[in-house]
C-alpha cells in the first residue's frame, strides 16, 4: 500500500505552493481574484460598458485554426524574434498598465525585473505608479516608454525628455484614448485612486488583509511620473480622464516625432486606413490594440482587425498586437496573421498580484512552455516560420 501512495506532509499554501498550482493563464486570473479585493480586480479584468469587446477579442482567436504540418523535425526550436531593431528572447512585450502597485506593493519593479530575466521588453506607463527614473533603475530591461499627451503640453514633453535621458529605447503613444472609456465596474464598486478608506473597504480589509497590510506597508500610492496629478488631493479616475486632451490630432505627431530621438510606435490602431497614416508620418511601428477591451465597446477584435492591416500594411510599418492573448495558441495565430509580437496587460498584472514578481515570470513561463509546444506540434522552428500557411479561418 506503502508503494502506491505519496503522502505530503500537510503545508500552509505559500506563494510558491499557490503558484506551482497555476497552470495556465486563468489559473493565476483565478487565483488573482481570490487575492484582491474585488475593486481592485475588477479594474484590472473589467472593460468598457457592456464588455462587448472585451469578449470578442478572445472569441476572435477561435474563429482561426492551426493546421499542422508534420515529420519535421521540431528538435530544436528558437522562440527568439525582433523587434524595433532589438533581440527579444520570446516574441512578447510587457504592455503599459497604469496603477500597477495597486495590484501589489512591488508593482512596476517586480515587472521590469521580470522582464530582465526572461529578455522581453516592458512598456513603463505615464500613469505608473513608480517613476519611470525608478523603473530604469531596477536592471537592464530593454524599456520603452507610453505616452499620454496632457493638455498641458511642456508636461507631456517634459515626459518625452525624462523617459529620453533615462534612457528608454521607445515611445509608444497611445492613441486610443482621447477620453476614458466608461468601466462601469469601477463605477459600481466607487473605484477611486488610492483607494480609499471607507466602512466598506475596512469590511472588504478583513478578508483580504495580505492586500491591505502590502498598501498600507508600502510608499503611498501616487502616480509617480505626473507630480502635479500625484499632489491633487482629488486624484481619482475623473481627474486624471479631465487631463488627457481630447484635442490631439496627426499633426501633434510631428511635435512628438521631433522630441523623441528613437522608434515611435502608435498604439491602439484599429484600422487600415489610420495604419496607412501612420507609416506615411514615418511611424515605425503600430500595435492594434482596442486597449483590451476598455475604451470604445463594440470595437472590433484585434485578431480580426490585425488580418486586414496586416494585408494592407505589413511590409511597410513593423505591427504588435493585444487584448485578450491568453495562449500558446493565441500568440502563434497573432505572430502567423503578420504581428512581430504581441503585448500582454491583464495576465501579468493577475501574475503579479498572486506573487509579486515570481507570479509574473510565472506568466511569462507559461507563455513560453505553451509557444514552444505549439511551435512543435505545429512543425515550425522559428518564429519567421509562423505565417499564413499555419492558419485557416474556421
Ligand atoms: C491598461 N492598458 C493601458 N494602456 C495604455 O496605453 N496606458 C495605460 O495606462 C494603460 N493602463 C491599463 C491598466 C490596466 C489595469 C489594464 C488591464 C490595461 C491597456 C494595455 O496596455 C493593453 O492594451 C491591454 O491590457 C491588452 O489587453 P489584455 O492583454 O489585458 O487582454
Amino acid at each position: 500500500m506503502a508503494s502506491l501512495l505519496r503522502l505530503e506532509r500537510p503545508r500552509l499554501p505559500t506563494d510558491a505552493h499557490r503558484l506551482q498550482r497555476c497552470h495556465t493563464v486563468d489559473d493565476l486570473r483565478t487565483a488573482a481574484r481570490r487575492r484582491l479585493p474585488r475593486a481592485a480586480f475588477d479594474y484590472v479584468d473589467g472593460g468598457a460598458e457592456d464588455e462587448v469587446t472585451l469578449r470578442r477579442n478572445r472569441a476572435a482567436f477561435d474563429d482561426w485554426e492551426l493546421v499542422p504540418q508534420v515529420l519535421r523535425d521540431v528538435g530544436a526550436v528558437d522562440l527568439r524574434t525582433e523587434v524595433l531593431g532589438v533581440s527579444c528572447a520570446l516574441p512578447l512585450v510587457l504592455g503599459p498598465t497604469g496603477f500597477t502597485r495597486m495590484v501589489h506593493p512591488d508593482g512596476e519593479r517586480a515587472v521590469a525585473a521580470s522582464a530582465e530575466r526572461f529578455g522581453v521588453p516592458y512598456v513603463a506607463a505615464t500613469l505608473g505608479t513608480t517613476s519611470l527614473e525608478d523603473v530604469r533603475a531596477v536592471g537592464d530591461a530593454a524599456l520603452w516608454f507610453q505616452l499620454y499627451v496632457w493638455r498641458d503640453r511642456g508636461l507631456s514633453k517634459d515626459l518625452v525628455a525624462r523617459a529620453q535621458d533615462a534612457g528608454y529605447r521607445a515611445l509608444v503613444l497611445t492613441v486610443d484614448t482621447p477620453v476614458p472609456g466608461a468601466r462601469e465596474r469601477d463605477q459600481r464598486n466607487g473605484l477611486t485612486i488610492p483607494p480609499a478608506l471607507d466602512l466598506r473597504t475596512l469590511v472588504d480589509g478583513a478578508r483580504h488583509p495580505r492586500w491591505w497590510w502590502g498598501l498600507l506597508g508600502s510608499e503611498p500610492l501616487t502616480f509617480a511620473n505626473v507630480r502635479h496629478v500625484a499632489d491633487q488631493p482629488t486624484a481619482g479616475m475623473e481627474f486624471v480622464g479631465a487631463q488627457f486632451d481630447p484635442t490631439v490630432s496627426w499633426d501633434d505627431l510631428d511635435w512628438i516625432a521631433d522630441a523623441w530621438d528613437g522608434p515611435l510606435v502608435l498604439k491602439g490602431i484599429l484600422s487600415p486606413a489610420d495604419a496607412r497614416r501612420a507609416a506615411d508620418h514615418g511611424v515605425d511601428a503600430v500595435v492594434v490594440s482596442n486597449h483590451g477591451g476598455r475604451q470604445l465597446d463594440h470595437a472590433p477584435a484585434t485578431l480580426t482587425a490585425l488580418d486586414v492591416i496586416a494585408q494592407e500594411v505589413g511590409n511597410d510599418l513593423e505591427l504588435l498586437v493585444d487584448s485578450g492573448v491568453r495562449r500558446g495558441t493565441d500568440v502563434a495565430k497573432a505572430l502567423a496573421l503578420g504581428a512581430r509580437a504581441v503585448l500582454l496587460g491583464r495576465p501579468y498584472l493577475y501574475g503579479l498580484a498572486v506573487a509579486g514578481q515570481a507570479g509574473v515570470e510565472r506568466v511569462l513561463e507559461i507563455y513560453a512552455a505553451e509557444l514552444l509546444r505549439v511551435m512543435q506540434l505545429l512543425g515550425v522552428t522559428s518564429v519567421a516560420q509562423l505565417d499564413r500557411s499555419v492558419v485557416q479561418r474556421r
